[in-house]
């Protein structure tokens, strides 16, 4: 399986809330059981040699969720940077944010930046974190830099103003909890991504169910408009 493996996998985690109110919980309990779920998930992926990984944590839509459920989900991400953080560096991980952090909490936005900046610098392994990320807030953001140089940009000179600036396409984007479409995730990066959608809510996306994603990527035959 090694040698075609996807270089950059995007996955949309989503059915949390779902999967808590199965479970008659409150929606917090889901994102707490999707986070761990997360942690592990990046942990296989390294393993198996995949080189970027991007999790969807917030889009720019969810921020505009109830504040009660939006502190809980900051609270988790601070737990996960301060535990996590070091072990994901010896492993030698790589971490990137992309979106726009300056409308969260302070103390999260500090320590997403510190995260970033003390990677190791030949990290063969990158987990990058779409945080409060929209893809067209992302091409905006863009047009508005390639305005400010006062120059006309190509297709790669246009990439390097994205946030995802140095990271290759992905190869394929994996959305859980049924739903099918993006959701303003990489919209303009996955021009040419595999799509797998699955029915299986976020927390209950095991490993194997990940490697279930990437054989069914494997039988894909990627043409890219030649014949
Ligand atoms: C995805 O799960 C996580 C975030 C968007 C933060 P949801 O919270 O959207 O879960 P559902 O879709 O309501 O089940
Ligand atoms: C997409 O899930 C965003 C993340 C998983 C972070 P949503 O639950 O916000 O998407 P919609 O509202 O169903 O499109
Ligand atoms: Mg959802």
């Amino acid at each position: 399986m090694k040698s075609n493996l996807p270089l950059h996998v995007g996955i949309i985690m989503d059915g949390n809330g779902r999967w808590a109110k199965k479970r008659i919980q409150p929606r917090a309990f889901g994102h707490k059981a999707g986070m761990n779920r997360m942690i592990s998930l990046a942990e296989h992926a390294q393993r198996l040699g995949i080189k970027y990984l991007t999790l969807y944590v917030l889009s720019t839509e969810n921020l505009s969720r109830p504040k009660e459920e939006l502190d809980g989900l900051f609270g988790l991400f601070r737990k996960y940077f301060k535990a996590n953080v070091n072990k994901l560096y010896q492993a030698n991980a790589r971490i990137k944010v992309i979106g726009d952090s300056s409308p969260l909490p302070e103390d999260v936005r500090a320590l997403l930046g510190e995260s970033e900046k003390n990677s190791p610098a030949d990290a063969g392994f990158t987990l990058i974190f779409a945080i409060n990320y929209g893809s067209r807030a992302e091409i905006i953001n863009a047009v508005n830099r390639a305005v400010e140089n006062g120059e006309k940009v190509d297709e790669s000179g246009f990439a390097a103003l994205l946030y995802t600036d140095g990271v290759p396409d992905p190869d394929l984007i994996i959305r859980t909890g049924g739903e099918v479409r993006l959701s303003n995730f990489l919209m303009y990066q996955s021009a040419y991504a595999e799509l797998y959608f699955t029915d299986v809510l976020f927390p209950d996306f095991t490993d194997a169910e990940f490697d279930k994603a990437l054989e069914n990527y494997l039988t894909r035959e990627r043409r890219y408009g030649k014949v």
